[in-house]
């Protein structure tokens, strides 16, 4: 059991002041009956919220996909740069959102928001494997050299990197997948070939693959059938 107010302010845009104001003008009800409190106990499993006549739609936990735009940090919060987070809160400024795991300021491309903690843990812990797919430009042509070496293992300064794919897409663009999230991992592993790459962007996490109509800078709700590929269940 929870607060009615609370409820209201984890599942929709309102604040807990809205509530009070429109508990006040009587708009709010639960199971059809009016209800003049803002601290009344509702269970979500049985009981229905509704507001001006609308029911409120209780979900547990969102998960966002938002194609990152250059130019935002991967974290919460920042005092001098904006966030990923800057770019949903107009839409989901009461849940407590953050990115499963994390893309340089530079990169674009998938990246998932969420409030559950345990799936990001799933997707992100090293057990799991969990593939990501990038797209990198670099200054210098990709060579078979790079390839092989990105299969092998690069040796970085923390650490020898696990086998990664490179697909040779153009004269100076590859796909690479990673099964791990080293610190500028691929920047890092093509720094060791004297390459500097130039553009990256994230295409895939797991089997979902970043939607071709989502431009940079969007965002929506995953389905249930995305998620499942996301984290890999067939
Ligand atoms: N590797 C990088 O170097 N940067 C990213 O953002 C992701 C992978």
């Amino acid at each position: 059991m929870e607060r009615v107010d609370k409820i209201i302010s984890n599942q929709t845009d309102y604040t807990r002041s809205d509530v009070k104001k429109l508990i006040k003008s009587k708009k709010i009800m639960v199971n059809n009956i009016i209800i003049d409190k803002s601290d009344i106990k509702v269970d979500i499993e049985k009981d229905t919220i509704s507001i001006d006549g609308i029911n409120v739609v209780y979900k547990k936990n969102v998960y966002l996909i938002l194609n990152k735009p250059a130019g935002y940090i991967s974290a919460t919060e920042d005092r001098k740069m904006p966030t990923v987070l800057d770019i949903v809160s107009g839409d989901y400024g009461n849940r407590n959102l953050f990115p499963v795991g994390r893309l340089d300021k530079d990169t674009t491309g998938l990246m998932i928001l969420t409030d559950d903690g345990d799936f990001a843990h799933k997707i992100l812990s090293p057990k799991k494997d969990s593939k990501k797919i990038y797209i990198a430009t670099i200054d210098i042509p990709v060579t078979t050299e790079m390839k092989i070496g990105f299969e092998k293992g690069i040796k970085l300064i923390d650490g020898e990197c696990k086998t990664s794919k490179l697909e040779i897409i153009d004269k100076y663009i590859a796909k690479v997948t990673l099964t791990e999230g080293k610190y500028h991992q691929i920047k890092r592993m093509f720094g060791c070939y004297g390459a500097k790459v130039t553009k990256l962007k994230r295409i895939q996490i797991g089997d979902f693959c970043l939607p071709e109509n989502l431009t940079e800078g969007d965002y929506r709700e995953l389905t249930q059938e995305e998620l499942k590929l996301v984290q890999g269940i067939k």
